[in-house]
């Protein structure tokens, strides 16, 4: 058994570096960066199958070119980057189970120790083939998103999507799962509350439990353009991440400044390094994987140009304006769904 990450030294060392630099530089307002990513984003494609409205994929905004990583990429990467590195959310836009090299890349990353994390709109995961194939890669957890209880509900926001299919998708994974003895990967039901969901609420975790998830994730809707928030923001304000007021839409915050630059960044399919995914079009290139030594690109220029201003003028950039960092709602709950016994969640398989 391989010794995973978590207690190796190179991953220990690099968390202290990268927590003393960050700190340091917030004191002094200059940055100073000793430490490489703990974890990163990396996107395995930018296609779709779905066309999400508030989505800049989904609603066809992104203007970068649209494509699938290699297996073969994949690895470099993996190389470029080092041997501190704990934990790869497989996911920035597009959808990832539509690049058949998926499951390779989950499985050559576990090999190496690192957890790994994707999300999902769950549409090709009833296909026996692919459930099993995840669950062998070892992927340590699957976010899949759901954000309806009824078909009806949830094709306001997943455009194209069948709710049938995502149900009886996490119904086949889990069953995939009990076949082959494994604990993994922890299927994680994601739901983000809008105006035409969020009465839908009070039922989800039965929902969930029923669907076969291992916990619930409720986390708050971003949105782009101020007349966006009239049509999807929930009325609740708990539910946001937003509140109206001085006439405009402006995020909850309790932290402003960003830790991220420190610890984490974002690879495009095409080896383009971002700061992080809210870049979700590449207005911020700090370079190319490919074409640069990684710890150059962490440490040059481009990069450290970003976190002085970030540092010493605090969030002009609009990216920055709209981000998760420091908020005081991202996710409103989650938590873990009571084990049942594994048959009586199989059951349903058979009306499928
Ligand atoms: C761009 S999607 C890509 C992964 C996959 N296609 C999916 O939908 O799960 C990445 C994550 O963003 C979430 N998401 C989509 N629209 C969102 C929005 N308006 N606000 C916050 N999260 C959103 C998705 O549910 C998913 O967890
Ligand atoms: S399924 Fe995911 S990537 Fe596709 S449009 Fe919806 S949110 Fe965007």
């Amino acid at each position: 058994m391989h010794r995973t990450r978590r207690t190796s030294l190179p991953y220990l060392w690099n968390i202290g570096l990268a927590a003393l630099s960050c700190a340091v530089s917030h004191l002094l307002r200059r940055p100073i960066v000793w430490g490489l990513p703990t974890s990163v984003m990396i996107e395995p494609t930018n296609r779709c199958n779905l066309r999400c409205p508030l989505c800049p994929t989904g609603a066809g905004t992104l203007t970068r070119p649209v494509g699938d990583m290699s297996l073969t990429d994949f690895q470099k990467i993996l190389d470029a980057i080092g041997p501190q590195l704990r934990r790869i959310y497989l996911w920035n836009q597009g959808e990832p189970l539509l690049n058949s090299a998926l499951p390779e890349m989950v499985y050559f990353a576990h090999q190496r120790g690192i957890c790994t994390v994707t999300s999902t709109n769950g549409q090709l995961l009833a296909r026996e083939d692919n459930a099993r194939q995840l669950v062998q890669s070892q992927l340590d957890a699957l976010i899949v998103s759901v954000d309806g209880l009824t078909p009806e509900t949830y094709e306001v926001y997943r455009v194209g999507g069948k709710l049938q299919a995502v149900v009886s998708g996490m119904q086949i994974l889990r069953h995939q799962r009990e076949i082959l003895g494994a604990k993994r990967p922890k299927i994680i039901l994601q739901w983000l509350p809008m105006k035409h969901n969020e009465a839908e609420l009070a039922q989800l975790e039965a929902k969930a439990l029923e669907w076969g998830a291992d916990s619930v994730e409720v986390k708050t809707a971003q949105i782009y353009e101020p007349e966006q928030a009239e049509r999807f923001l929930p009325r609740e304000l708990r539910l946001s991440r937003y509140r109206h007021q001085r006439g405009r839409w402006e995020l909850r915050r309790k932290r402003d400044s960003c830790r991220r630059l420190w610890f984490s960044c974002q690879i495009d399919w095409d080896g383009t390094v971002v700061p992080c995914c809210f870049d979700k079009d590449e207005t911020l290139v700090m370079g190319n994987i490919y074409q640069r030594p990684f710890s150059e690109i962490w440490r040059g220029k481009e990069y450290q140009t970003f976190r002085r201003l970030l540092l010493n003028r605090g969030r002009v950039l609009d990216l920055c304006c709209n981000c998760t960092e420091g908020l005081e709602t991202l996710y409103v709950s989650r938590h873990r769904l009571p084990a049942l016994p594994a048959r009586k969640r199989g059951t349903s398989l058979a009306t499928l």
